[in-house]
């Protein structure tokens, strides 16, 4: 199927996980014999041991799978190049498509599936060019965090050790891709490491690489993470999980610039950049003798540390509203804004997990709200809760982008009359409609004429992904 479509290095290999493990084979099944290399998984733990050895290309996700969110941070961290699809479940209000790379309807018929695996590279492809490309500058306008990227800004264009420290959430990784897509080195690869996912047992094969034959299974020389990123950027991210083993290897190479491939009896100078990233204090860590100070000294050469979301309060509606028009543009959903009940609930949050917590919250929102318009109810509970009895707000409080502003408020105060809207605004209806198609709103979703100016009346509810839905293969 998919062959023509896929990477240079053809079809690849395809995680299916889903908890009614039938199903995840019955689908592995006719992956397979349309070309892929697939495997089932029937846990979310089973799918995180088994990427643990076999990295696949894509990982297709039953939506119903307890844990699927948690699934799709850990292969965000273990495959990071890996494409992700979810497939929603017809009933579940858990449908968890939260960060996937694409999302298709329940049971979708073997074209849609298709379609689905392919959007899902897609993307992810995107996501990795987008990521090395320096209009991913992480948004924000918020003084403390403003410091900070313009430190890792003036930074990126030396050769100097970063560390980057702060919450989970608050945007080291992305900060990180931003330090090398600024640098010399944006053409070179950026190598992502996460220190606690490495065996200690093939630590040194894993980083320095190794020659054919060095141990049993060493069928071919293997370059190694750090020579991979030889001219490039090495990320070594959640530092403070490294091996005391790890540890004393990277305190090495750090040192003296020089490796030596497994094996190979030689060594080799490598002209790599180190980025560093942790949420923990290591600075505590040494002190409790789980960090080595040599290492600490080593690695703290420049730090940057980002301010958690509950301090950059003025950022929260800016990165809410990347996130809703990301989101909708990826889903191919109809997105307006937020009401006014619903960026009040989002101001107050305190955001324990950041802007990561946002971005999902936004993109559940998106996915499962029934409105363009993203209300209270559409957000999770905790965050809803943190509205507390708001009145729904008018329609154009709730809109950032002014001239979808002034022509939301003329329709408004116009009862939704199209013809005296325009007219207020001075421009012909067919000018209007190309306005607000060209804004992302279709004119039939719009309440009809002579509604009451209450925030989502009259919405059009979102097409039905249920209605795709009709044939299916053993599900
Ligand atoms: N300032 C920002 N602008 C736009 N997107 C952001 C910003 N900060 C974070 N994000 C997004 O939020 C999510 C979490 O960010 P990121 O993965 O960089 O956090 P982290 O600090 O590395 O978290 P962890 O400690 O869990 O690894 C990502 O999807 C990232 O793209
Ligand atoms: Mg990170």
């Amino acid at each position: 199927m998919a062959s023509s479509r896929t990477s240079p290095r053809g079809p690849g290999r395809v995680l299916v996980v889903d908890d009614d493990r039938r199903a995840a084979s019955a689908l592995a099944a006719w992956l397979c014999r349309t070309g892929w290399h697939a495997r089932a998984a029937g846990s979310r733990g089973e799918a995180e041991r088994l990427v643990g050895r076999w990295s696949c290309d894509v990982c297709v996700i039953d939506g119903g799978l307890p844990g699927a969110p948690a699934l799709l941070a850990a292969l965000g961290r273990a495959v990071p190049a890996a494409a992700t699809l979810v497939i929603r479940t017809a009933t579940g209000p858990d449908a968890t498509d939260l960060g996937a790379d694409a999302v298709v309807g329940p049971l979708p018929a073997d074209a849609d599936l298709e379609a689905g695996i392919s959007a899902a590279r897609e993307a992810a492809r995107l996501r990795g060019r987008t990521h090395a490309a320096p209009t991913a500058a992480p948004l924000g306008r918020d003084p403390v965090f403003r410091q900070a990227f313009e430190t890792a800004l003036r930074i990126a264009a030396t050769d100097a050790t970063v560390l980057v420290t702060g919450e989970s959430g608050t945007g080291k990784s992305l900060l990180a891709r931003a330090i090398h897509a600024a640098s010399r080195r944006a053409a070179r690869p950026l190598v992502e490491v996460s220190c606690g996912s490495l065996a200690d047992g093939l630590l040194d094969s894993e980083l320095f690489g190794h020659v054919a034959g060095a141990f049993t299974g060493a069928v071919a020389d293997r370059p190694g993470r750090f020579v991979e990123a030889d001219g490039g950027t090495i990320f070594l991210d959640e530092i403070a999980t490294a091996s005391p083993a790890l540890q004393v290897r990277l305190l090495r190479v750090l040192q003296e610039r020089r490796l030596e491939p497994v094996g190979s009896g030689r060594t080799r100078t490598v002209d790599t950049r180190v980025i560093l990233a942790t949420h923990e204090d290591l600075e505590a860590l040494v002190a409790a003798g789980r960090f080595r100070a040599d290492l600490f000294w080593r690695v703290n050469v420049v730090s940057i540390e980002l301010p958690p979301l509950r301090a950059r309060p003025d950022d929260v509606a800016v990165l809410a509203d990347h996130f809703r028009t990301a989101a909708a543009a990826r889903a191919g959903r109809e997105s307006l804004g937020f009401t006014a009940a619903a960026l009040a609930a989002l101001a107050r949050y305190p955001w324990p997990g950041n802007v990561r917590e946002l971005e999902h919250a936004v993109q559940r929102a998106v996915f499962l709200g029934r409105s363009p318009l993203i209300d209270v109810a559409d957000l999770p509970p905790a965050i809803a809760a943190a509205g507390g009895g708001q009145r729904p707000g008018a329609l154009r409080e709730a809109l950032f982008d002014p001239e979808r502003r002034l022509i939301l408020e003329a329709l408004e105060r116009h009862g939704w009359r199209r013809d005296a809207a325009a007219r207020h605004l001075g421009i012909n209806r067919t000018a209007l409609y190309k306005k607000l198609k060209r804004l992302g709103m279709d004119p039939r979703s719009l309440p009809p004429p002579g509604s009451p100016a209450a925030a989502g009346s009259g919405s059009r509810p979102a097409a039905s992904s249920a209605a795709r839905s009709a044939a299916s293969r053993s599900r």
